[in-house]
C-alpha cells in the first residue's frame, strides 16, 4: 500500500493511500484528528471523499460517467429506466424474470393512498411542484412508518414518485387527478398520468415515451452530488426513507444543482425577449458584480464536455425534426454555446454546458412546463438517491455523517448582565 508523507509542526505523519478501481487516489485521513490534532478545511467539500462507493464512476476530466461500470452513452441507447434503476439499487442488470417482477411491483404501487391523495387539497394553487413533492413524500412517512422492508419502501417510493408529480401538475391546472393504468409502461403512464383527461382518449406516443426513458436515465445518479450527499447525511443519522428523500429533493430544488434546468429556459426566453443579444449575456455571466450565471454551464466535477449535454443535443435534434418544430430556443442556446465555448473567460475555467443546458428543451418540446422540468429531475434521480441510501445503511461501518469546523468566532468573553449593557 501507498502512502503520503504530512509534516506538521516539524513532526512526519504517514498517512495510508487508497485506490479505487480506476486508479483514483485518496489519501486516508480517518486517523488524521487522533494522531495530529488537526482536521482538514475543504469547503463545498470539493477534496474531500465523503464514503467509498461501487455505484456510479465519473472522470471529469474525460468526460466519463459510467452506472455500475456501464457506459451512460450504452444505457442512454439500448435500456430502459426500470431496468436502470434495478441495476443502480441491486448492482447488476436483471434479467428477463427479474424485471418483469420489478415492473410488476412497479405498477402495483403506483397508486396512492385515498387520504394522501386530500393532502393536495391543502397546496396553494401557484405553490411549486417541487416543494409539493418533497412534502408530499415526507408525508409517505406517516403512512408506512412501520415498514420495516427496504426494499417495499424502495420500490414504493419509485411507483408513487411519478404519480405524486403528476397529479402536482394536474393540480397547478386544476384538472381532476387520472389514476395510473396498469397496462402502460412506467414513462408512458407518468405521460398519461400528465396529459390524459377523463373526457378524451389518450394513447402516450412512442416517441414521448422513449425520449423521456431517455432523459430519466441520463439523470438517475451523478454518485456524491448535493442531493444524493443530503440523503446519506440525512440517512445516516438512521432517519427513514422517506424522509432521507424528501430532504435530497429540496437539495435538488436550488438553481445551483437541478432547479438549473428550469433556470436555463427561462434565461434563454430572456435572452431570446432580449433581441438575442448574445454577447450581452456572455459579458454579464463573466461580470461577478452582476450576480448573473450562464445557468447549464460549469460544473464541479467536469472539466469536459458533460457527457448526458452531448447524448441531450443530438437528442434535442432528432426530436424536434422528428416533431417539425422550429424551437428558436434550440437555436439560441446552440449558438451561445458556440460563443462561450470560444470565449477566454469559459475557456480558461473549463465551463461548458452540463446536463441542464439541453434538457429543458426536450422538456418543452414535450410539453412539460417549465415549473415541472426540476420535478422530471428528482424522478430521474431517484434510483440514485436509493442506491447510495441503501450502500451507506448496508456499509457495516457506517458512521454518522459530523464534519467537523475551524471556529473563528470570539474566544471566551464574560456574560455582562441586560442592566449593565446599556
Ligand atoms: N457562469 C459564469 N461563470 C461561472 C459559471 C457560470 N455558469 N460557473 C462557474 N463560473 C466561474 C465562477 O465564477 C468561478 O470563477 P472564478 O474562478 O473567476 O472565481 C469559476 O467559474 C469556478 O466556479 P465555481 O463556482 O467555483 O465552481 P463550483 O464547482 O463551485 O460550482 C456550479 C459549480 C455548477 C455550481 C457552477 O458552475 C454554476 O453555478 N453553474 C450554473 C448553475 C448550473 O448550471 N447548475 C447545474 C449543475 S449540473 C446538474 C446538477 O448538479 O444538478
Amino acid at each position: 500500500m501507498s502512502t503520503a508523507k504530512l509534516i506538521l509542526d516539524g513532526k512526519e505523519y504517514e498517512l495510508p493511500v487508497i485506490e479505487g478501481t480506476e486508479g483514483e487516489k485518496a489519501i486516508d485521513i480517518r486517523q488524521l484528528r487522533s494522531t495530529t490534532g488537526a482536521i482538514t478545511l475543504d469547503s463545498g467539500f470539493a477534496n474531500t471523499g465523503a464514503c467509498t462507493s461501487a455505484i456510479t464512476y465519473i472522470d471529469g476530466e474525460r468526460g466519463i460517467l459510467r452506472y455500475r461500470g456501464y457506459p451512460i452513452e450504452q444505457l442512454a441507447e439500448q435500456a430502459t429506466f426500470p431496468e436502470v434503476a434495478y441495476l443502480l439499487i441491486h448492482g447488476e442488470l436483471p434479467t428477463m424474470e427479474q424485471l418483469a417482477q420489478f415492473r410488476r411491483e412497479l405498477t402495483y404501487h403506483s397508486m396512492l393512498h385515498e387520504d394522501l391523495k386530500k393532502f393536495f387539497e391543502g397546496y396553494h394553487p401557484t405553490a411549486h411542484p417541487m416543494a409539493i413533492l418533497s412534502a408530499m413524500v415526507a408525508a409517505m412517512s406517516t403512512y408506512y412508518p412501520d415498514e420495516a422492508d427496504d426494499m417495499v419502501n424502495m420500490v414504493r417510493l419509485l411507483a408513487k414518485v411519478k404519480t405524486i408529480a403528476a397529479y402536482a401538475y394536474k393540480k397547478s391546472i386544476g384538472q381532476p387527478f387520472m389514476y395510473p393504468r396498469n397496462d402502460l409502461s412506467y414513462c408512458a403512464n407518468f405521460l398519461y398520468m400528465m396529459f390524459a383527461v377523463p373526457a378524451e382518449d389518450y394513447e402516450p406516443d412512442p416517441l414521448m415515451v422513449s425520449t423521456l426513458n431517455t432523459l430519466l436515465i441520463l439523470h438517475a445518479d451523478h454518485e456524491q452530488n448535493c442531493s444524493t450527499s443530503t440523503v446519506r447525511i440525512v440517512g445516516s443519522s438512521m432517519a427513514d426513507l422517506y424522509q432521507s428523500v424528501s430532504a435530497g429533493i429540496c437539495a435538488l430544488s436550488g438553481p445551483l444543482h437541478g432547479g438549473a434546468n428550469q433556470r436555463v429556459l427561462e434565461m434563454l426566453q430572456q435572452i431570446h425577449d432580449d433581441g438575442g443579444n448574445l454577447q450581452k449575456y456572455i459579458d454579464l455571466a463573466k461580470d461577478k458584480n452582476s450576480g448573473f450565471r450562464l445557468m447549464g454551464f460549469g460544473h464541479r466535477v467536469y472539466k469536459n464536455y458533460d457527457p448526458r449535454a452531448l447524448i441531450l443535443r443530438k437528442k434535442a435534434d432528432e426530436l424536434l425534426g422528428k416533431l417539425g418544430i422550429n424551437d428558436p430556443l434550440l437555436e439560441l442556446a446552440k449558438k451561445l454555446e458556440e460563443r462561450a465555448l470560444s470565449d477566454e473567460y469559459f475557456v480558461e475555467r473549463n465551463l461548458y454546458p452540463n446536463v441542464d443546458f439541453y434538457s429543458g428543451i426536450l422538456y418543452r418540446a414535450m410539453g412539460i412546463p417549465v415549473n415541472m422540468f426540476t420535478v422530471m429531475f428528482a424522478i430521474g434521480r431517484l434510483p440514485g438517491w436509493l442506491a447510495h441510501w441503501k450502500e451507506l445503511r448496508e456499509d457495516p461501518g457506517f458512521r454518522i455523517y459530523r464534519p467537523r469546523q475551524v471556529y473563528t468566532g470570539p474566544a471566551e468573553r464574560q456574560f455582562v448582565p441586560i442592566e449593565r449593557r446599556g
